[in-house]
């Protein structure tokens, strides 16, 4: 079952049962309740998009009384969850029980005269608190509980890891740090459905949806929202309409392509984002990329987006990765850890380049899965054996089914523990045959590479796309550098010593950017096959602590 896990610390086990809980929004359940049906990746994404349509925001005064706020509320009808967080000072999210209530509470609300404010009459979701009278005070003052919408600062996290009792259970300290939690993927739920508040403004029958990491169970705290504006409500309408004897005019030009379609609607949203949307600032228009995009900042949320046009490939790649996220809590953890890894190392970096990006480090992470043995995460083409008639997807010619009822996936009989796991990932890349080989989850195998590109991992369903594409020699290189060096540390580890000497030991030595003095042994150790490698880490393992220390030079 998705709620039991392996190898897990007793102490994380009824944390991890609860974040998976709800990361699922589905409610905690006892052992007795585990068969409880999981949830498909599209029961989760509609629950959460008809949530954020019943949820507004409201900034509030610093010194904001809860149950008075909740008290005028509730004039409006039932609120059904809430939470507050800072973000250019204190704001509340509501979710309302019925969408009706919303309306009841723009329709109480004044409209800024238009001599003092030229404003658009356009009602939104965002509201200010005011209050005549400041918090009286008899009323006892409850301090309110803030939401944190961010993660841990790195040396922060080194401190708390070095608290833990195993490697393993410093991985599932990193994920419940980082990853996203219920209130901030609310939040992202209502950025997109704000943002389709405008979208509707030109198309009636628009959604906005995120995709990415903030859908895939691999976001992490203070990552972009990714978000695609959805026709596929019209496209639906349009194959009805085939049956009948008439054809129907859009109420759009008829363009040549559909990448111009794709640039013209970006340009009149990112044009309306950035004259009208209250809060959208920094909008920039990236309409020659190969997927065009409009980049803009939501002041309201505090998030990044990036808006692009209905892409249903990505949104494909979304549900593969949600699937394997939720299949063995080992599969995130070792996400989570990795990703903070190569970030420390600057093998990725938040600006595009020629680094690798997350994707493709998570979908290294999935092959690497796929090729334990016994695997942990089953092959894509094993998925799509498991589809059945509503699975089918067939898009731009390429085959994209797969299973969506997790409960058709036979759990994994491996049960190596997660320190194992990371070691062995290092171990694998570390040694990996990138001048030959690509990475192809869909039949999870090495195969040869189609083309030179120094990195090849297949696109899972665009099956002639690379998607590290960009990365070039150099990055490879530090990446199998940092790995080799990763997995050197790892064998060499004297925890023992390490806590006496009040030395980071473990995942937490990982995380330190590798000194001089190592860069220049990894230099020493570059070009030197796999196997003097292994020479060397089987000579170390047999040495005593002390020699060890010696070799390392330190
Ligand atoms: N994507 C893709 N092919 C690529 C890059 C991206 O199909 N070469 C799709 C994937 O579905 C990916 C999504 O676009 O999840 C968003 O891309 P990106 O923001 O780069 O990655 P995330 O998975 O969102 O990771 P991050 O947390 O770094 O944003
Ligand atoms: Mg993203």
């Amino acid at each position: 079952s998705l709620l039991k896990g392996h190898n897990i610390p007793w102490v994380f086990q009824n944390q991890k049962h609860r974040i998976e809980s709800s990361l699922l929004n589905i409610p905690v359940a006892d052992d007795a309740e585990v068969s409880t049906r999981k949830k498909t990746f599209a029961e989760v994404q509609t629950e959460r998009q008809d949530q954020a349509e019943r949820t507004v925001l409201i900034k509030c005064p610093s010194k904001i009384n809860e149950k008075k706020l909740l008290q005028y509320l509730s004039s409006h009808g039932n609120v059904k969850s809430h939470f507050f967080f800072e973000n250019r000072g204190i704001n509340a999210l509501i979710e309302f029980s019925e969408k009706s209530s919303i309306a009841s509470l723009q329709d109480a609300v004044g409209i800024p005269s238009a001599t003092e404010h030229h404003v658009v009459p356009f009602k939104s979701r965002l509201f200010t608190f005011t209050l005549k009278n400041p918090v009286s005070q008899h009323v006892e003052e409850t301090p309110l509980h803030l939401s944190p919408q961010c993660h841990i600062p790195v040396k922060d996290l080194i401190q708390k890891l070095c608290l833990a009792d195993s490697i393993s259970s410093q991985m599932y300290m990193l994920l419940n740090e980082y990853q996203l939690t219920e209130e901030n993927i609310k939040l992202r739920f209502l950025a997109c459905s704000l943002v389709r508040d405008f979208t509707r403004a030109y198309f009636p029958d628009s959604t906005v949806k995120p995709f990415g990491s903030s859908v895939n169970t691999f976001g992490k705290l203070g990552s972009d929202v990714d978000m695609f504006l959805d026709f596929h409500n019209t496209g639906k309408h349009a194959t009805k309409m085939k049956k009948g004897p008439f054809e129907m005019e859009y109420q759009m030009k008829r363009l040549p392509s559909e990448r111009l379609a794709t640039q013209r609607i970006l340009s009149v949203i990112g044009d309306c984002l950035d004259n009208f949307g209250p809060g959208c600032v920094n909008v920039q228009k990236i309409l020659n990329a190969r997927c065009p995009l409009v980049k803009f900042s939501h002041q309201p949320t505090g998030f990044q987006c990036d808006l692009s046009v209905s892409n249903s490939i990505a949104t494909r790649s979304s549900e593969l990765l949600y699937i394997y996220g939720c299949l063995d809590s080992r599969v995130r953890a070792l996400v989570f850890t990795i990703r903070c890894w190569a970030r420390v190392h600057g093998l990725t970096n938040s600006a595009p380049g020629t680094w690798i990006t997350n994707f493709s480090l998570t979908m290294m992470v999935m092959f690497f899965l796929q090729r334990r043995s016994p695997p942990i995460i089953p092959t894509l083409d094993q998925l799509k054996e498991l589809a059945d008639e509503k699975d089918k997807h067939i898009i731009g010619g390429y085959d994209c089914s797969f299973v969506s009822d997790l409960t058709k996936i036979k759990p994994t009989k491996n049960t190596e523990p997660l320190d194992v796991l990371l070691a062995e990932f290092f171990e694998y890349f570390g040694n990996f045959d990138f001048r030959k080989n690509s990475i192809n989850l869909r039949k999870g195998k090495e195969v040869n590479k189609p083309e030179p590109s120094p990195l090849y991992i297949w696109n899972p369903f665009e099956q002639d796309l690379n998607i590290s594409k960009n990365v070039n020699q150099p990055q490879l290189e530090k990446f199998v550098a940092m790995a080799r060096e990763s997995a050197w540390i790892l064998q060499k580890e004297d925890k023992t010593q390490q806590i006496i000497d009040k030395e980071p030991w473990g995942l937490a030595a990982l995380l330190i950017p590798f000194g001089r003095s190592n860069s220049s042994k990894m230099k020493n150790r570059k070009g030197i096959g796999s196997e003097t490698i292994r020479g060397l880490l089987d000579s170390l393992k047999l040495n005593n602590a002390n020699s060890q220390q010696k070799a390392v030079g330190k």
